[in-house]
């Protein structure tokens, strides 16, 4: 409830939890905001008893007011296989109208992988992946807006939050994790950009972007002339293309090896 009073007219509440507890939050706040989405994360979760399987969390997603909420669309990448790299889905004769980036971000989400690594983890047994949190804040807010998370754990919301320029505040009843988060957003820069446009990057590569900011990134990527060529040619960063392939060969029409080095405009 008092989630739901604090939040701009403008803006959403996310709920992240498994099933069983996110249709007891839902009927309350029914009452209170403006349902718009259940998204399903696919990530594994623990059985409990005589279940199926559980494969994915819920995000409730609310509008605090549907009429004015924020709501960008984003699209992540193409997926491909992995022995192959070709598209892994079959888009038969209708390829020449992929858009070259990638498909729009639907309300199932297979892409994002839990924080298995134990590299990447803190000792938080419920640690969220960062780009998980910035899927959410690029389709929910804009620049310089604030986003609260009142159980932000090891800080993984705060962080996703001031990598894209976004203002944060978060609250845990633990100190240690408190401090692991401060120590973690002292190490942390808002430069999750490229050119003007801020994305959500995993591993070097553009996860999740802003349909609307396309047409400004796209000068960022080598793209095959013709789209249908996408199947078995994946767009490319420019800034990665150091790399010499049959890609660029073919793209340049030549069989000379091409050396991509086009740093200059990338900020990151
Ligand atoms: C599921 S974890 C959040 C993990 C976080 N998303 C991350 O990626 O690190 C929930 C957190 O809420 C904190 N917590 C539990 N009850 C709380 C309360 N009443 N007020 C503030 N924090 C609380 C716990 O200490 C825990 O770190």
């Amino acid at each position: 409830m008092e989630l739901v009073r604090i939040t701009k007219s403008t803006g959403s509440i996310c709920l992240h939890n498994i099933p069983k507890w996110l249709i007891k939050y839902s009927s309350f706040l029914d009452e209170l905001a403006d349902f718009k989405h259940w998204i399903a994360w696919d990530a594994q979760t623990s059985p409990m008893g005589k279940t199926l399987q559980p494969n994915h969390y819920g995000i409730l997603f609310y509008a605090k007011d549907a009429k004015k909420l924020i709501f960008n669309e984003l699209r992540y990448p193409h997926k491909r296989t992995r022995q192959t790299n070709m598209l892994a889905k079959d888009y038969g004769g209708k390829k020449y109208l992929l858009h070259p980036y990638g498909p729009l971000v639907s309300d199932v989400w297979t892409d994002i992988h839990r924080v298995k690594h134990n590299k990447y983890r803190d000792t938080h047994p419920c640690q969220l992946p960062v780009h998980l949190l910035e899927r959410l804040i690029l389709m929910a807010t804009n620049e310089n807006d604030i986003v609260l998370d009142p159980f932000i754990g090891v800080g993984t919301t705060a962080i996703a939050a001031k990598k894209l320029g976004r203002h944060y505040i978060g609250f845990d009843v633990d100190d240690n994790y408190v401090n692991i988060t401060k120590n973690k957003l002292s190490n942390i820069e808002s430069n999750s950009k490229i050119g003007n446009s801020w994305v959500s990057f995993y591993l070097d590569e553009i996860v999740t972007l802003r349909d609307r900011d396309w047409n400004d990134i796209k000068q960022y990527f080598y793209i095959p002339t013709k789209i249908q060529d996408i199947d078995k040619l994946p767009i490319m960063l420019k800034h990665k293309s150091k790399v010499i392939s049959s890609y660029y060969q073919i793209k340049n029409g030549s069989n000379n090896l091409f050396l991509f080095e086009d740093r200059k405009n990338l900020k990151r």
